[in-house]
């Protein structure tokens, strides 16, 4: 396994709209171990494939906070949304590619998820909580959508301005 680097917003490979696992090959499972294994260094509950710059399907997560707790990889290809609730959830959500910005995203509380597991079987599963608004962030991931396109015009561009700043900074060294 190994980490890989994170790409930063703004970058054009996070817009855009991921193709599907065509197959599960081992270059695929090497990529979710590898997704695992950054995610967890990070630290953080989610990853999606085009943040480590693969423009396909997959994402991972894992939203056990209990300390102490088993941990619960998940790795999730060709997700789709099968069921939303009605009842929505305002969650302050943060992002890998988008390091120490956060805000108010509601989406639904709970989501019914289709998806292939590693081993090329079918899952459906339903999430709510902090699972639900993960699942629903990684999601948006695959189709070119940041959490901050959730929210107003002045603060996405405040947020992408900060990031474009920073971003300049790290190349100057
Ligand atoms: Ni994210």
């Amino acid at each position: 396994m190994s980490i890989r680097p994170i790409l930063i917003h703004p970058d054009p490979r996070l817009k855009k709209r991921c193709a599907p696992v065509a197959e599960i090959t081992p270059e695929i499972g090497k990529l979710a171990e590898d997704m695992l294994e950054t995610m967890y260094d990070a630290p953080g509950v989610g990853l999606a494939a085009p943040q480590v710059g693969v423009l396909q399907r997959l994402f991972v997560m894992d939203c056990v906070k209990e300390e102490g707790a088993e941990p619960r990889p998940m790795v999730l290809i060709n997700p789709e949304i099968v069921r939303t609730s009605d009842e929505t959830n305002t969650y302050e959500e943060g992002c890998l590619s988008i390091p120490e910005q956060y805000g108010e995203v509601t989406r639904p509380e709970r989501v019914v998820m289709r998806w292939m597991g590693l081993d090329g079987k079918p899952q459906e599963e339903e999430f709510d909580g902090l699972w639900a608004t993960c699942a629903q962030h990684e999601l948006d991931h695959l189709n070119g959508k940041l959490f901050i396109d959730h929210l107003g015009a002045i603060k996405r561009n405040m947020i992408t301005r900060k990031m474009a700043k920073l971003k300049r900074e790290k190349a100057r060294g």
